[in-house]
């Protein structure tokens, strides 16, 4: 099996690392990739953002699949104009990808599928604000504000204060720049990532994961794409997952088959594990970065014949996924100044060893690996446990130089430790 692989960061990275291990897979290419992935893909430099761009470079290189990463191509239709050309393509339609792109849309669906949610409310006109504001967050009885970017922000739209003035500047911001705004009741709790490989109304779920959005130890500072995360959850009650599929994901999944929207790819559910039981923070179109870097380095069925069978509609005759046993994590090497506007250019050096993942990085002319974007690598160490695991990673990332970089380094820290309940 020839495959593309569409992206650019650590969870493309981690893609393709998973799909050589698949004995099917003889080809792998990438568009548009990174310094690390160009050692083991061959790499082109398209507009991912273009259906057409990328349905012909994928004539042209005669793969058998094509697997979409990030959510922009998805929500602009890419995974559309691929199945057009009549290649297999692993990822949802336009149509089904609005779960993410509009969020308001997400919100219709949950509550048409009968799926807890935070309760929200949409803003487009700054004169509402000030009352919007008075039916959330601390005024309302809740524990904080969180106001979000009905669009796509990349993980960065979203603000979650017990700071009137800061929740207002927030939304007032969006709502200047042509942004509506949706605020939300707070949900409490500690959060979960589960992956499903979807076709229709089959759900196949992957092994949950936690994600670490703030940039700072102890969920301090802002939010950001993902500072590090870890699989399995060691404080996840047995039977959450199973719950999870079967009253969150599938119902969300027959909506959208009902509403002729069917979803083929990747559902991720993002959820807080409340007082009450799991509810939905949202949902993606789309593998979560950095989330599938543990959860793939785990996964021992051949990835290609997964996301192909899901691709070609098949998934439903898959035999039951095979995982490593242990624990994985990841830890991101972010560079200076993110998650604001990072600084770039900065040579790399010490990454040259298993478990490192490239994100924003390229080659300069004369050879050496630069950074070229905020979140620069992405560390995936495994072991027995999560303390062995997160030992991995962090002997490595010591060993890594960057200037000005930063990471976090209580990633899975609680879990290890035991510090997590529900
Ligand atoms: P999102 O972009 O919707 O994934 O939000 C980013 C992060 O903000 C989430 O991973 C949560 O940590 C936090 N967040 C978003 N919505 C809520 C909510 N309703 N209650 C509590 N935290 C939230
Ligand atoms: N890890 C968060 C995301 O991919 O959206």
């Amino acid at each position: 099996m020839r495959v593309l692989v569409i992206g650019s960061g650590a969870r493309e990275h981690a893609l393709l690392l998973a799909l050589r291990r698949d004995p099917r897979v003889e080809d792998l290419s990438i568009a548009p990739g990174n310094a690390g992935t160009a050692a083991i893909a061959d790499q082109y430099d398209v507009d991912i953002t273009s259906g057409e761009a990328v349905a012909r470079l994928a004539q042209r290189l005669e793969v058998d699949l094509v697997v979409i990463g990030p959510e922009v191509p998805l929500v602009l239709g890419v995974a559309d104009a691929v199945r057009s050309a009549g290649i297999a393509c692993f990822g949802p339609s336009k149509d089904a990808a609005r779960i993410e792109g509009s969020k308001a849309f997400g919100k219709e669906l949950m509550t048409a599928a009968g799926v807890r949610t935070a309760r929200s409310e949409v803003v487009d006109n700054p004169a509402h604000l000030d009352a919007a504001l008075d039916r959330f967050g601390p005024d309302s009885g809740e524990a904080a504000w969180v106001v979000k970017d009905d669009g796509l922000a990349a993980g960065k739209g979203v603000v979650v204060t017990a700071d009137r003035a800061a929740a207002r500047a927030h939304a007032a911001g969006l709502l200047d720049a042509g942004h509506p705004v949706l605020l939300e009741s707070y949900l409490d709790g500690p959060e979960v990532s589960l992956f499903c490989v979807v076709d229709g109304e089959t759900v196949v779920p992957m092994l949950p994961a936690q994600d670490f959005k703030r940039v700072g130890d102890d969920d301090t500072g802002p939010n950001t794409g993902g500072m590090g995360a870890y699989a399995p959850l060691p404080w996840l009650p047995e039977n959450m997952v199973t719950h999870i599929v079967d009253d969150i994901v599938k119902p969300v999944a027959t909506e959208l088959v009902k509403r002729g929207s069917s979803f083929s790819g990747l559902l991720y559910a993002g959820l807080s594990i409340t007082s009450r039981g799991p509810a939905v923070i949202e949902f993606n179109c789309r593998f979560g970065d950095p989330e599938t870097q543990p959860v793939l380095a785990l996964l021992q069925t051949p990835l290609g014949q997964l996301l192909y069978a899901a691709a070609t509609g098949r998934l439903a005759d898959e035999p039951p996924l095979q995982w490593r046993d242990g624990a994985a994590v990841t830890v991101v090497l972010a560079a200076e100044n993110y998650p604001s506007r990072p600084r770039v250019g900065d040579v790399i050096t010490g990454a040259e060893v298993e478990g490192v993942l490239h994100a924003g990085t390229s080659r300069r002319e004369d050879g050496a690996v630069v950074s070229s974007g905020g979140r620069v690598l992405s560390i995936v160490g495994t072991g027995a446990d999560l303390s062995a695991a997160r030992e991995a990673a962090y002997q490595v990332i010591e060993s890594i130089r960057l200037p000005g970089s930063h990471f976090r380094r209580d990633i899975a820290l609680a879990a290890a430790e035991g510090r997590i309940s529900v």
